[in-house]
């Protein structure tokens, strides 16, 4: 039984182009510390440098714009302290559906620093309202942070929109762009976006590789104090394999986009099919602009957690995003700030694939996930 796995949005598996590259790379050396002066050192630096100037280039940025870190958590928390340390204004505006990278730096400022935080609201379809935003940001606005899509839903923001608002009130953005890079079109410097954050693992790249990119690096404050390194801006030796091994992810990653058109297609049918068969299924974020990778479905009635140990038993990897505890599913954040109901919340199960999938494999998962329901519908779990 061929495996399949269906959860790129939590981490993607390292593509081929990385492993070749890491395979290589190991063979071949050099290794050093990249800060060394001695020329073993320097070739470190100037691969690592390389890989900064291609990522840079593949982001739309200069490469004075980008400080390589360990993921996007590490990034976003690069952002609020920057931002935030010592600032007289007090405002933190997020989105509801945020990550809780963001939510929880929002609330440790809050309840550390004094700040006050205003989540937005979001849309029935998973859309951030970007005239809530409208409504509340002001002179007191210290940092706005709306993610570009959300790894639950997939839903795409409008990020665009939101950039101007902020360019517009002199408000610093934060978007987090974890899972829009790599599957979509994005230009850094066209977005007017001032800090973006991108993690390797969620674009076929190592775990612990990423990036923050700011418009003006001037504005970042180290989270990791050091010796220097990244101008200063991220101390530690940096994790060079790591770096290089992102600009080859990418790479592959950006050249590859219209191999998306098909997994959008074959998804669309997916969904298509499923509901033809059980029109009472529920498709999260149906009406709004979609990763072309995520689905996410719910069955009222039926638990996410009993469709995914019957997928699992099918070889399929999927998640339910909703914490479960004692027996007691919870419905997800996101699908509360969005209005979802508990029956429909505790039954949500995320399909995500990727770059590296043939979209033939839906084609499985739907046969699987038409099994599941059949066979769960007799037994109702709730
Ligand atoms: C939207 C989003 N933001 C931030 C993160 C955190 O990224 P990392 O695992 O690189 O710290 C994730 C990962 O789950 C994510 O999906």
């Amino acid at each position: 039984m061929q495996e399949i796995y269906a959860d790129y949005n939590g981490s993607a598996p390292i593509c081929n182009e990385v492993k070749e590259y890491i395979i290589n790379r190991l063979n071949k050396g050099p290794f050093a510390n990249p800060n060394a002066t001695h020329h073993v050192g320097t070739r470190v630096k100037v691969a690592m440098e390389n890989a900064r100037s291609v990522c840079a280039k593949l982001l739309g940025a200069q490469m004075s714009q980008l400080v390589f870190n360990s993921g996007s958590t590490e990034g976003i928390s690069t952002v609020f302290q920057s931002v935030l340390l010592n600032n007289p204004k007090k405002k933190i505006i997020i989105s509801g559906i945020e990550h809780s990278a963001v939510t929880n730096n929002a609330l440790f400022y809050q309840e550390n620093h004094g700040h006050e935080v205003y989540t937005l609201q979001t849309k029935p379809n998973g859309i951030v309202d970007v005239e809530d935003l409208i409504n509340h940001i002001d002179e007191d606005t210290a940092l706005v942070a709306v993610m570009a899509a959300n790894n639950e839903t997939g839903v795409i923001q409008p990020y665009l929109d939101v950039a101007k608002i902020c360019q517009e009130k002199g408000v610093p953005f934060l978007c987090d762009t974890t899972q829009f890079v790599g599957k979509t079109e994005f230009n850094f410097a066209e977005s007017g976006i001032d800090y973006a954050v991108v993690a390797g693992h969620k674009i076929g790249g190592m775990t612990g590789s990423g990036l923050v990119l700011a418009k003006d690096p001037a504005t970042l404050k180290p989270l990791i104090i050091g010796g220097g390194q990244e101008k200063g801006l991220r101390g530690g030796t940096q994790n060079y394999l790591g770096n290089e091994t992102l600009a080859v992810a990418l790479t592959y990653a950006m050249n590859n986009l219209p191999k998306y058109e098909a997994i959008n297609t074959k998804r669309q049918q997916f969904e298509e099919n499923i509901k033809a068969k059980f029109p009472q299924i529920v498709i999260i974020g149906e009406d709004a602009p979609r990763l072309s990778s995520t689905s996410y479905l719910s069955m009222p009635g039926i638990h996410g957690q009993a469709v995914q140990m019957e997928l699992e038993s099918e070889g399929i990897y999927v998640t339910t995003s909703s914490a479960c505890s004692d027996n007691n599913p919870q419905t997800s954040k996101v699908l509360k700030a969005m209005g979802v109901t508990d029956d429909i919340g505790r039954g949500v199960v995320r399909i995500s694939l990727g770059l590296c999938n043939d979209p033939a494999l839906y084609d499985r998962i739907e046969s699987a996930l038409i099994n599941a329901y059949e066979k769960l519908s007799k037994i109702k779990s709730y």
